[in-house]
Order: structure tokens, then C-alpha cells, then sequence
């Protein structure tokens, strides 16, 4: 049994060896940024995976403030209140006012039935996130999209290999974000990527991650994007451990929807979304409250585990926000109040599951 501090998550590394294999060519070719040969490995590989031409950039928040820009968004975004906060700034970042919608309370992503009434006439896109990884109703969201002709951007941070009918995800709506953080199921330390079927698009967000600088023309606004070769080195070691990796997380997952199973808890279950392949990117657990939440994660954290309360808080009520961007979400700030994510990596042994989910019941059983 492993006494350690157990955190939510724990960043999966390859060897000091391959990394450094890897990194030979670094040194004998000197070029370790700027469109490099592991750039463009790490950009081929992800794009045949995806079957989409996607673009490697410096993390996941860039991925979004240049889908924005990309997109020439103006006025008022629909979004979702249910996302980390990344997904709020970048807007308010590119002073376009967040209108918050409301998510649907099953698989906690924006509820379509509540976007048309909210839609402004300065409203000019959808940014969607596929929280959890779970994917977002693109059919109602692109229909929507298509008749108040507004663009749609997903956050698909948490979304990487996640498919449906056997199709990656990442193709929908004009413009998808990754994050390639160390905390996400795929990592290059910090990095991200915005994907596109669009290939104008593709080529507006290449130039624009290079301040839109294109041999001796400047030819757009643009930011500084890139990524290094030294991320992208980690990122390749990383693809080859990513189904072993996956099947890892998906029997941690297992283990801990059976030993919860008979508890009040909402654990959300892929086997109910009809044809999806997940990624095991998260294990939330939703509480009947939040005095049972905070209760069991100080329990926990007595023995030196830290689930995080990812999403909290939910992003209509940021503090920062302007008072009349404030709308009323009552599913996801009633997610937000109660939400808990248990500790999920490749390497969390079983029976740290067991004493984890032991705790739980126990504290659970004496509430109840
Ligand atoms: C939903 C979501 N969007 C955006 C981001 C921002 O990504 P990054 O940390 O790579 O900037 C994150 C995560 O960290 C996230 O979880």
C-alpha cells in the first residue's frame, strides 16, 4: 500500500533515455524552435490520427484566443459556464462578452434547447467545451450554428482520442482547441492545438501563431504560438504509451464505478453514452450537496489524498465578472457546488483505488 500524498493527477514522463535519444538531433541540428522536424512529426502524426490538419501551438489558452481570432469573432459568445476558466478569459481576453448558457444535467455540456432564446444580434459564435471529454450535441449545436449563422468553436481540451461512432470528435465545428497540459491524458509538458477541416482556416492559424510572419512579409496580426522542439520531443515519446496508458485509466475507472456503485453518487459512465469511445481523461464524481462534498474531501485529505473540485467555480459567478454577465445557471452552479474528481493517472495502483473508494463509503455510511 503507498502511503505517499496521492493528487488528482500525476504527469506520465518517458525515460530520461529515450528523451535524450530523442534529443540528439536537437543538439547536432540546432534548431529548437520555429517550425522544427519534431513540430512537424508531432503535427503529421496528430493529423493522421485525427484524420484533420491540425496546427501544434504553446498551450491550450492560445489555442482558443487564436480560433477567436481566426474566426474574426466580434460581439457576444454563446458559452458554457461549465468548463475551466481558460475558456471565459480567452473571451473576455478578446473583449467579446460571454453570454452563459446553461449545460444539460447529464453529461453536464451546453444545453442546446437554451441557446436560441439567449442568441443576440451581436452574437456572431457557439464556444463549446466537451467537458470531461464527454462530447458536447454537436448535431443540435452546428443546426443552431447553421441557422443564426454563427461560428462554433469546441473546447476540446479534455477530448483528445475521444470518438464517436468510431470518428474523432475533434472534426466538428469550423475550429477545435486542445490542451496538451501535463495534467491532460496526452501532454508535452505545455502545449496545445487547434485543428480544422477548413485548410484557409488551417493556413490563417499558422500565420497567425507566427505573429503572422511568413518569410520576409508580415501579412496578417498574429502572436507569438509556437511551441519548442523540446515539448514536441516529450510529446512523441508520449503517443507511444498512450493505449497502454488509456486501458490503464479505463480498469482505475472501472474499479472505482463498482466499488461506488451502491453509494448516492452520480459517476458519470461512458457505457451510457450511445457509441462513444472514451479517453478516461477524468473520474467526476457528483455529490447530493456540498456540505457531503467538502466532508469527504477533508476526509480524504486527512489521509493525504487531493481530489480537485473541477469545475469550481461555475464561471457565470467568477468574481471578476461584470454583474450583468452574471446569468442564472442553476444545473451547472449546482455541478460547480458538488462536483469532485477523484485521483486518475496511469500509475495510481489498485489498491490506493480501494483505500480511496473505502474512505468514501465509510464516510458515506456514517452521513447517511
Ligand atoms: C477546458 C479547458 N480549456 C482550456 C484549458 C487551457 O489549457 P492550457 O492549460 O493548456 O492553457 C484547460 C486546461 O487546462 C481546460 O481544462
Amino acid at each position: 500500500m503507498n502511503n505517499t500524498p496521492i493528487q488528482v493527477s500525476k504527469t506520465y514522463l518517458p525515460t530520461r533515455q529515450d528523451y535524450y535519444e530523442l534529443l540528439e538531433s536537437v543538439w547536432d541540428n540546432h534548431w529548437v524552435t520555429n517550425n522544427g522536424p519534431l513540430i512537424r512529426q508531432l503535427e503529421a502524426t496528430l493529423t493522421e490520427r485525427f484524420s484533420a490538419p491540425l496546427k501544434v501551438v504553446s498551450n491550450g489558452t492560445v489555442a482558443i484566443q487564436l480560433a477567436i481570432r481566426a474566426l474574426d469573432l466580434t460581439g457576444s459568445v454563446i458559452t458554457t459556464p461549465y468548463s475551466y476558466v481558460a475558456t471565459t478569459n480567452t473571451l473576455l481576453w478578446a473583449d467579446l462578452t460571454p453570454i452563459f448558457v446553461d449545460i444539460e444535467p447529464e453529461w453536464f455540456c451546453l444545453n442546446p434547447d437554451l441557446i436560441e432564446e439567449a442568441i443576440r444580434p451581436d452574437t456572431t459564435a457557439i464556444l463549446a467545451t466537451h467537458v470531461y471529454g464527454y462530447p458536447c450535441n454537436h448535431e443540435a449545436l452546428a443546426d443552431i450554428a447553421e441557422r443564426h449563422n454563427l461560428k462554433l468553436i469546441y473546447d476540446a481540451a479534455h477530448a483528445f482520442d475521444v470518438a464517436v461512432d468510431g470518428q474523432s470528435i475533434l472534426t466538428w465545428g469550423d475550429i477545435s482547441t486542445l490542451s496538451f497540459h501535463a495534467t491532460k491524458v496526452f501532454h508535452t509538458i505545455e502545449g496545445g492545438a487547434v485543428l480544422s477541416t477548413d485548410p484557409d482556416i488551417i493556413e490563417r492559424l499558422q500565420l497567425m501563431r507566427s505573429f503572422g510572419h511568413a518569410g520576409r512579409d508580415f501579412l496578417s496580426l498574429g502572436i507569438n504560438g509556437k511551441n519548442s522542439e523540446f515539448h514536441c520531443g516529450i510529446g512523441l515519446l508520449n503517443l507511444a504509451r498512450l493505449e497502454e496508458n488509456r486501458a490503464a485509466r479505463k480498469r482505475i475507472s472501472d474499479l472505482y464505478r463498482e466499488l461506488l456503485s451502491e453509494m448516492p453518487l452520480n459517476c458519470l459512465d461512458p457505457a451510457n453514452y450511445p457509441g462513444l469511445d472514451y479517453n478516461y481523461a477524468y473520474f467526476p464524481v457528483f455529490c447530493w450537496d456540498n456540505a457531503m462534498r467538502e466532508e469527504f474531501i477533508a476526509k480524504l485529505n486527512a489521509e493525504e489524498i487531493y481530489p480537485r473540485r473541477y469545475f469550481e467555480p461555475s464561471l457565470n459567478q467568477l468574481d471578476f465578472l461584470a454583474p450583468e454577465l452574471r446569468r442564472s445557471c442553476p444545473v451547472s452552479e449546482r455541478a460547480a457546488s458538488t462536483v469532485v474528481c477523484l485521483p486518475l493517472y496511469p500509475d495510481l495502483p489498485l489498491d490506493d483505488v480501494r483505500r480511496i473508494c473505502k474512505i468514501i463509503r465509510k464516510n458515506i455510511l456514517q452521513w447517511w
